[in-house]
């Protein structure tokens, strides 16, 4: 199809309503042609909800059919609709949630879960999923971790590119969906961990950290980006021509549809940054944001500012013609609906092989933290107690698209399955609201707890308690649960506590009392199974923090990356003043950056190296022999850390370079090779690049970042 044709014969009011995206339910016209409910209320014409380019938020194939079919009757170029959806961590099929996909440093797993995704999403009519979303975070208070895979640059690009080849393939299959990155750029750094608010951060900052993820999304041929909602250094990232047009299109080379977040273009007027609407659309555009999402000052504000000569016209036409060869790209003016089928979706939802890749991908991402020697629980046990406000609950997280409760599997349900000749009983003890006190209902449990073989005692937070807009100050379990941990415990210490999460919790002052505890996050439609596999020992644990667990909220921002000072603490047993340190608690978190426990025990030689130079061109080779020394067959990360020893901007302590899951049978020993290049070393320098600098590095190759031997490598012009 000749698209700059099409475009050509195409009125201006018809060229903005590709550039324009409502929810769905503002796409109806009646008969008569009155346009009402929230269509109405954004003073939509009938023309303009015709000619609309795209729509989000509807329901499964059969609605979308529906709705394009009507679109059809009406546009009058007979330009399908895009339609777009949240799927974030599945579609019906829910798995566990992204932050947890991390955990799992499980790059392959992380592209099935997304293929499997894309799967459903297209048989139920999505040609866009708004995912990944890749925002760095270091502040669990922001309710949106849950969304990301974590605080570390490298993990989160690697796992951007694992999702969009997921999502993707080549975009020539059946299945294949367009992914769409976000949030364009640095929303995981807000101010204070509270969503939506100000992110003010140096270049450095962001060049080396924020953006890395963003960026490998786009050399993964990521099709979309969308805009976030937060200030970047005093501008709105919608309105952001620095961010989109000099950054993302000039630098970066992409040159695919930028769409703004849900209303945030209207927004950029509560931020302070434009007096109008009017101001809000010219700035958009010129920053190059293709589609506006749910407000429409494109569609009313753009035609004067073309009279005015503010916009020009070929602007527009560029904005349209990206929109349009997707739609030509996906085969939509040939087959509006591709593969969206009713009945199929219906098949394929839940089917045993994805729910079987749901169960896989809970298994792989649920993190051991504790275990004093009560897990893995003997499969002999006659009377269960699960106990805890989640103990017979579906976890399947925020943002679970399509994804029921009812239909995911609960923990005491998963041991139901495993153990069908135990009696497995559930008592709640106490409700999970936030700042819970009653804890009236503890007594039942604890007397449960007395006359069980074994306790499964499910604490944390609901799946509402973070996801967009959930930002929480404390981040603590409630009176209520902790009260249920003690005295549960105290009852019955053959107990292991189970953490439902969206990020990480400050659990001081209660992880002394616990004798194990699993972090499950919120797992998915698969998860209870999970569970119930790894604590009773069928599956070993693999999985590793992807974001550190403070001691305390006032050690937030806490990460492993950070710098060195002049004045550097030591360790936490060292008392001496006048240096970077608390008086009240120490700097060491609860649970660092690629921590996480196994059945399985493992030793991890010191590296050797097939040289200790590298030149530009020339890498070296780091090994190291990993012994599984344990009877348990297990999985261990191997993660190579990297620090700079002196550099003309200072470097942090440590940078996590490459990570290889490495499978050990009992007893058995492997040897592991580390490519180590120039590469790696690079940072954004003064100059305003990356770049290496000639000098002394520090290696480390362990399965944690504040552990392992270190060995020396330098970098030289020349050997
Ligand atoms: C969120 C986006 C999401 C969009 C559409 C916004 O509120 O920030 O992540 O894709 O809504 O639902």
């Amino acid at each position: 199809m000749n698209l700059k044709q099409l475009i050509k014969k195409m009125t201006l009011e018809q060229k903005l309503a590709q550039l324009s995206q409502f929810t769905a339910d503002c796409l109806s016209v009646t008969a008569s042609g009155a346009i009402s409910g929230p269509a109405g209320e954004l003073a939509l014409t009938k023309e303009q909800v015709s000619a609309t380019g795209s729509t989000l938020n509807y329901i499964g194939a059969d609605m979308m059919k529906g709705i394009q079919d009507e679109h059809m009757q009406n546009d009058p170029n007979k330009i399908p609709l895009l339609f777009m959806q949240d799927v974030i961590h599945g579609y019906r099929t829910i798995y566990p949630i992204p932050l947890a996909i991390g955990a799992s440093f499980d790059d392959q797993l992380a592209e099935d879960c997304c293929r499997m995704a894309a799967k459903e999403s297209a048989l139920g009519g999505v040609h866009v999923v708004f995912s990944p979303m890749v925002d760095l975070a270091r502040d669990p208070r922001w309710g949106r971790c849950m969304e990301t895979t974590g605080e570390d640059p490298y993990l989160n690009s690697q796992m951007a590119r694992a999702m969009v080849r997921g999502y993707q393939g080549k975009m020539k299959g059946k299945y294949d969906v367009a992914a769409c990155v976000k949030h364009f750029a640095c929303y995981g750094g807000a101010e204070a961990g509270r969503d939506y608010n100000t992110v003010d951060m140096s270049m450095r900052n962001l060049q080396d950290y924020y953006l890395p993820a963003y960026k490998a999304a786009i050399d993964e041929d990521v099709e979309m980006v969308m805009t976030s909602f937060n200030l970047l250094n005093g501008v709105p990232s919608s309105g952001n021509k620095w961010l989109m047009n000099d950054t993302l299109r000039k630098k970066w080379g992409f040159d695919g549809i930028v769409i703004s977040d849900y209303n945030a273009i209207r927004e950029m007027n509560m931020h302070g940054y434009c007096a109008t609407e009017k101001d809000c659309a010219e700035k958009s555009i010129k920053a190059t944001c293709d589609i506006e999402m749910r407000s429409a000052t494109y569609l009313q504000q753009v035609p004067n500012l073309i009279i005015e000569g503010k916009i020009k016209m070929k602007d527009i036409d560029k904005a349209v013609l990206r929109v349009l060869k997707l739609k030509e790209k996906m085969g939509l003016f040939e087959n509006p609906y591709l593969v969206a089928d009713g009945e199929k979706e219906e098949k394929v939802c839940l089917c045993k092989e994805h729910r079987e890749i749901a169960r896989k991908a809970a298994e792989k991402s649920a993190v051991l933290l504790k275990n004093n020697g009560v897990l893995p629980f003997d499969t002999s046990a006659k009377k269960v107690a699960v106990i805890g406000p989640f103990a017979d609950k579906g976890m399947i997280g925020f943002w679970a698209c399509l994804g029921k409760a009812e239909e995911a599997v609960s923990v005491a349900q998963g041991v139901k399955n495993l153990l069908p000749d135990a009696t497995v009983t559930c008592q709640e003890g106490c409700s999970s609201k936030l700042n819970e006190t009653d804890i009236s209902g503890v007594e039942k449990a604890v007397e449960l707890a007395k006359e069980s073989d074994i306790v499964i005692l499910t604490v944390g937070e609901e799946a509402y308690h973070s996801g967009e807009g959930n930002s929480r100050a404390e981040i603590k379990l409630s009176i209520a649960q902790q009260t249920l941990i003690k005295q549960v415990v105290k009852a019955n210490p053959k107990t292991a506590v189970v953490l439902f999460n969206g990020r990480p919790l400050v659990l001081n002052g209660i992880i002394d009392d616990m004798p194990a505890l699993v972090d499950a996050w919120q797992p998915g439609t698969e998860g209870g199974n999970a569970i119930a596999n790894l604590l009773f020992g069928k599956v070993n644990f693999s999985a590793k923090l992807p974001m550190t667990f403070p001691k305390t909220e006032g050690q937030i921002p806490i990460y492993y990356n950070s710098f060195r000072t002049g004045r550097p603490k030591g360790d936490d047993s060292s008392d001496a003043g006048y240096c970077s340190r608390y008086q009240d608690v120490g700097n060491l978190p609860l649970f660092p950056f690629g921590y996480g426990l196994s059945y399985s025990t493992f030793q991890i030689s010191k590296p050797t190296l097939s040289t200790n130079v590298i030149t530009k061109k020339d890498k070296l080779v780091a090994e190291v022999t990993v012994k599984n020394t344990s009877n348990v067959d297990g999985e261990v990360v191997l993660q190579a850390y990297i620090g700079d020893d002196y550099a003309s901007l200072v470097r942090p302590v440590k940078e996590l370079k490459d990570y290889k899951k490495v499978m050990l049978k009992a007893g058995e020993e492997k040897t592991v090779k580390f490519k180590i290049t120039e590469e790696m070393l690079r940072f954004w320098s003064a100059n305003d690049k990356f770049e290496s600098e000639y000098g002394s590095f520090t290696l480390w190759i362990s399965d944690c970042s504040d552990t392992g031997e270190s060995v020396k490598v330098e970098y030289v012009k020349k050997r």
